[in-house]
């Protein structure tokens, strides 16, 4: 961390002295690669040499930045622009030097001819080039070094021969259209959990479908004559009928037969081993469903030995799994020499505690949401914690998720809950924090606890607002890194201190969890850009940051937390639409609107920045610094 920081200031210095707010030199980059372009009109007029591609008051045509301290262009997003170029005389490598690139779309242009080295850019998240005239074969090892690619369109281009093999071992990958191509021979076994939406539609692919691709609709196979196989309800006969072997391979044939069997022994053991490790998960989940049933806002008590006793079977089975010595956590390569069973207190403030100390404790079940479910502790030495129970999480291998966890651990600031310990095993991790009494903004305001909504007053509320923006411009300094610093920020996740100062949970885990995972648990994938083209970015921390105010301001229940939208108020359409339409003191939350003129008129400012930090375009919406600034302006 110290040497992070020092990192980061010897930077900052340099900057100062050079240029004051972006990574040096991108402008150059980015025009060496308009250059190597046939047609380039279009950028000419906004692309301009020695200016700076992050200004938010001439920004430069496509270009978006993140802001990590300092600025750097993190998406060129370039569709519908009629540009044309000829692929290997594209300035790839111009493009591989700027070191925060992750998202590129050359979408419904004209480039032609064979696909250029955008493998080069290893970083990159998306790659969007269908709707061009790309052609020719593209190399198996193509994807290789492509690791982090989780979108990837080359859909309506004329590309020919197979499909790269290396597309399947993309680990990431969650969109793959390859649609409407001149693509020949079979189809690879994609087998990646990740993988969400696969087109193959409309090329000329062959033979027999694997097997494991039937979990994918028959419509992504359409528009290949010659594809067969049972997911496409169609036979595939000519390997059907296998010609007489001649005389001469008799042997080699018993031999093979021999192979055989040894085979079938080997698939019965997997089956087996298989089936043993399903029944187990199976009572794992069923586990969850009953404790998804003795839910949860209103917080029932549990049976005090109800946890404890579940927690301790899991852990002796999880003990047991691994003196078995499993494949599993071999190939996982957990291990570490760590005792799977401890609890690793991070943060000693209140006190050192271990699992036992947990087990024993009444607990109570507090709730469960994306991340998984939650329960309240009190532990014989008085202390209460919160124990958040999480599934999966295996982002990082053991060494890189217990450094990231004591990262997290080791945060100070008046508006941040850090946790306290850990406990980790591979299919299911402990997260342990303090327990705040007064609970959740969420249920403070939204509860049916109707005294607490009245507490509630503007100087509480502008109180709150205020202390999330510190805590926010503190871990997006502290993260600074980070595509978010934070996340996953919004109501239930700021719990209040007795004095109503707002304290920040469930920060910076974006680096710990699979990208599947984190599309449901993470509030910032419901920024626009991340629901429109997956951009994550401090921005969409930003916009979380809006929501949370437009919460508090209006008293209303944002539709936005929901996965449906049903229920609940726009309140980004309902506060836009009212300012525009002059009816701003329609938006405050009648609780609070019975104020002195001058108060209202703070209120409405307030709301203006809600408002501001919701800006569906991440291009123009504020930065976090600029949101901290106007917030600390507002008085009571
Ligand atoms: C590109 O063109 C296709 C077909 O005309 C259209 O469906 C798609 O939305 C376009 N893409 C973008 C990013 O505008
Ligand atoms: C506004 O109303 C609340 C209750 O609705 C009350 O507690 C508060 O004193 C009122 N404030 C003013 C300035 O009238």
């Amino acid at each position: 961390m110290a040497a992070v920081r020092l990192f980061l200031v010897a930077l900052l210095v340099f900057c100062l002295r050079t240029n004051p707010s972006h990574a040096i030199g991108e402008d150059v980059h980015l025009i060496e690669f308009k250059e190597s372009l046939k047609d380039s009109s279009p950028l000419d007029s906004s692309w301009i040499k020695d200016s700076n591609p992050c200004d938010p008051k001439k920004p430069w045509l496509g270009i978006d930045c993140s802001d990590t301290g300092f600025k750097a262009v993190s998406a060129i997003l370039l569709m519908n622009l009629g540009l044309a170029g000829d692929g290997p005389g594209l300035d790839i490598d111009a493009l591989s030097r700027l070191g925060s690139l992750r998202f590129l779309s050359l979408e419904n242009n004209t480039f032609s001819g064979p696909l250029p080295e955008f493998n080069h850019l290893s970083s990159l998240r998306s790659l969007f080039l269908s709707g061009n005239q790309f052609s020719g074969v593209i190399p198996q090892d193509y994807f290789d070094k492509m690791g982090s690619l989780k979108k990837l369109h080359l859909s309506r281009n004329k590309f020919t021969g197979p499909i790269p093999g290396s597309l399947t071992k993309l680990s990431n990958l969650i969109e793959m259209w390859l649609q409407d191509n001149e693509f020949s021979g079979p189809v690879p076994s994609f087998e990646q959990k990740t993988l969400q939406t696969i087109d193959l539609s409309n090329n000329k692919l062959q033979g027999e479908i694997p097997q494991s691709m039937s979990r994918f609709p028959a419509s992504i196979f359409q528009g290949n004559a010659d594809l067969c196989g049972p997911v496409v309800s169609k036979e595939c006969r000519a390997a059907a009928a296998p010609a007489s072997a001649s005389p001469e391979d008799t042997s080699k044939e018993s031999q093979k037969s021999g192979a055989v069997t040894k085979w079938v022994i080997l698939a019965v053991v997997v089956t087996v081993l298989l089936v043993t490790i399903l029944f187990n998960a199976k009572k794992k989940e069923e586990n969850f469903k009953v404790l998804g049933k003795e839910n949860m806002e209103d917080a029932v008590q549990v049976r005090v030995a109800s946890i404890n006793r579940r927690t301790a079977n899991s852990m002796r089975r999880a003990g047991s799994y691994n003196e078995a010595g499993s494949q599993s956590s071999r190939r996982g390569g957990a291990a570490g020499g760590k005792s799977p069973n401890d609890l690793v207190v991070i943060n000693e403030e209140q006190g050192v505690f271990g699992l036992p100390d947990l087990m024993k404790a009444a607990a109570e079940v507090l709730g469960s949401g994306g991340l998984g479910s939650s329960y309240k502790a009190v532990m014989a030495n008085g202390v209460t914690v919160v124990v958040k129970r999480m599934r999966d999480m295996n982002k990082l291998n053991r060494d890189a998720f217990e450094t990231e966890i004591r990262k997290l651990g080791r945060i100070r600031h008046r508006n941040i809950l850090p946790p306290l310990a850990y406990h980790y095993r591979k299919e299911e991790k402990l997260l342990v924090t303090e327990y705040v009494p007064k609970g959740s903004l969420l249920l403070l305001l939204h509860g049916d606890r109707g005294a607490a909504h009245s507490e509630l007053n503007w100087p509480t509320r502008l109180k709150i607002i205020k202390g999330v923006a510190r805590g926010m411009g503190f871990l997006h300094t502290e993260f600074g890194t980070y595509d978010l610093p934070h996340g996953n920020l919004k109501s239930s996740n700021i719990l209040l201190s007795p004095g109503y100062e707002p304290l920040l949970t469930d920060y910076a885990l974006f680096s710990l969890i699979s990208s599947s995972q984190s599309a449901q648990a993470l509030f910032a994938y419901k920024s626009p850009e991340a629901v429109l083209y997956q951009l994550l970015s401090p921005k969409s921390d930003v916009y979380c940051l809006g929501i949370v105010i437009l919460e508090i301001m209006t008293g209303k229940f944002p539709s936005q937390y929901l996965n449906n939208q049903k229920g609940g108020t726009d309140v980004v359409q309902w506060a836009r639409q009212s300012i525009s339409e002059g009816r701003v003191a329609e938006l405050i939350d009648p609780e609070i609107a019975n104020g002195s003129s001058s108060s209202l008129d703070q209120m409405e400012k307030m709301l203006q920045i809600g408002v501001t930090c919701t800006e569906s375009n991440h291009e123009s919406r504020i930065e976090m610094r600029e949101a901290i600034r106007s917030i600390e302006e507002i008085q009571v």
